[in-house]
C-alpha cells in the first residue's frame, strides 16, 4: 500500500501566487507520484477567525475551484469538505479526553495571540482567543487520526500541530489498546521557495500584499504595478535574485522563460517593462487555468457535488477508525 497523505486547506483568504508555489503544486506532485492522498477544505478550522457566513460561503468554492482547476483530480484524490464528515468532530471530542491542557497552552498559534495581547498592553491575555481557537490542534489531530495517515505535508508552523496529533494519539493507544490509531509523521515542505509579496515580504493574505491566482486583465496589471521597487536607472545591471518581480515570475514560469527572464536583468531592464513581462507571462501561464475556475465558480453546484462525492468515500475510512475507537474507550461494544 503507498503511504497515505493528507492535508488541510483553509478557506481564509483568496489562492495566491504563494500558495500555488508552497502548496498546491507541491501536493498535486505527491499525488501524481502514485501517493494516496487525501486533501480537504478545512472550513471548520477556517470558522475560528472568519465568521462572515457569505465570507466562510465564497472562500469555500474560491478555495475548491482553484485545486480544482489547477489539475487536482478528485477520482485520485479524496477532496472533501470538512465538515461533511460528522465523524471527525466526534473523535475531535474523544481526543480532547486524552489532551493535557498544557499541551494547548503550549500551541504555537495560541501563545502567538497571547504574547501579542500582553504586548500591546492588554489587560486580559486571552482577549479575542474563543475556545475554537484555543483547541484548534485536537480537531487538526482528528482531521489526521480518522483516516490512518502515514505522512502530512506542512509549512514550519504546522509542524507542532502534527506532532500533538501524534502524541495524542499515542497517549490514547497506550491507555486503551497499542493498534488504535495509526502514528502520523510531519513532512516539512521546503521553504527556500517562499514567494515575496507586492512589499517584499513574505507573500500572505496577513499582509495584504498578495496576486491573487484569478486576478486578471486591468485588476492585474493594477496589483503588479503596486510591487514596489528602487528608483535604479533602467540601464544598470540588476541581481534578479533580490528582486521581487523577478522571484515572483519564478514562481509561475518555466525554468527557461525564468533563464532567459534573468538575462535581461542583468543586461538592464527597466522596472516597468519588468512588470509588463511578469503580467504577461501570469496571463499566459494561468489563462487555462482561469477559464476552468470561472466555469466551475459560475456553477457551484459543480464543486458541491465533487465535494459530497469525495466525503462519501472519505467518510467511509472515518466511520471505520471511529468504530474502533468507541470499542477501545468503552463506548461501544
Ligand atoms: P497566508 O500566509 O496567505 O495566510 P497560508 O498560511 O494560508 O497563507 O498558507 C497556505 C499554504 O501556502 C501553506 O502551505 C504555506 O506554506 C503556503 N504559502 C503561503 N504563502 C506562501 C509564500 N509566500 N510562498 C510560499 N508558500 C506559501
Ligand atoms: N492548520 C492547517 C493550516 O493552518 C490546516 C489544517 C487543518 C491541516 N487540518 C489539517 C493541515 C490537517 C494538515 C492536516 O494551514
Amino acid at each position: 500500500m503507498p503511504p497515505r497523505v493528507l492535508t488541510g486547506i483553509k478557506p481564509t483568504g483568496s489562492p495566491h501566487v504563494g500558495n500555488l508555489l508552497g502548496a498546491i503544486r507541491p501536493a498535486l506532485r505527491l499525488a501524481e507520484q502514485g501517493l494516496d492522498a487525501m486533501y480537504f477544505i478545512a472550513d471548520y478550522h477556517a470558522l475560528t477567525t472568519v465568521q462572515d457566513p457569505k465570507a466562510l460561503r465564497e472562500l469555500t468554492y474560491e478555495v475548491a475551484a482553484t485545486w480544482l482547476a489547477m489539475g487536482l483530480d478528485p477520482d485520485r484524490v479524496q477532496f472533501y469538505r470538512q465538515s461533511d464528515i460528522p465523524e471527525i468532530f466526534e473523535l475531535a471530542w474523544v481526543l480532547a479526553c486524552f489532551t493535557s491542557k498544557g499541551w494547548m497552552n503550549k500551541a504555537h498559534a495560541y501563545k502567538a495571540i497571547v504574547a501579542a495581547n500582553e504586548g500591546g498592553g492588554e489587560a486580559d491575555a486571552d482577549a479575542g482567543i474563543n475556545v475554537g481557537i484555543y483547541t484548534y490542534p485536537i480537531l487538526m489531530a482528528a482531521d489526521i487520526l480518522a483516516f490512518d495517515i502515514d505522512l502530512v505535508p506542512v509549512g514550519k508552523d504546522q509542524v507542532q500541530h502534527v506532532e500533538i496529533a501524534r502524541d495524542i494519539a499515542q497517549r490514547l493507544n497506550h491507555i486503551c489498546g497499542s493498534e488504535v490509531l495509526r502514528l502520523p509523521q510531519a513532512k516539512l515542505e521546503d521553504n527556500s521557495a517562499i514567494v515575496p509579496g507586492l512589499d517584499g515580504r513574505k507573500m500572505s493574505k496577513s499582509y495584504d500584499n498578495t496576486i491573487p491566482l484569478f486576478a486578471a486583465g486591468k485588476q492585474l496589471k493594477k496589483i503588479i504595478n503596486r510591487i514596489v521597487t528602487d528608483s535604479t536607472p533602467p540601464e544598470v545591471p540588476k541581481d534578479p535574485e533580490t528582486s521581487t518581480i523577478f522571484q515572483i515570475y519564478r514562481a509561475v514560469a518555466s525554468p527557461d522563460d525564468t533563464r532567459a527572464f534573468a538575462d535581461r536583468f542583468r543586461a538592464g531592464i527597466g522596472w516597468g517593462d519588468a512588470k509588463n513581462a511578469l503580467f504577461e507571462r501570469l496571463e499566459a501561464e494561468l489563462g487555462d487555468t482561469r477559464s476552468r475556475y470561472d466555469a466551475l465558480m459560475a456553477d457551484p453546484s459543480k464543486i458541491d457535488a465533487l465535494l459530497a462525492q469525495g466525503a462519501t468515500r472519505a467518510r467511509k475510512t472515518a466511520r471505520a477508525t471511529l468504530d474502533r475507537v468507541r470499542k477501545a474507550i468503552g463506548i461501544s461494544r
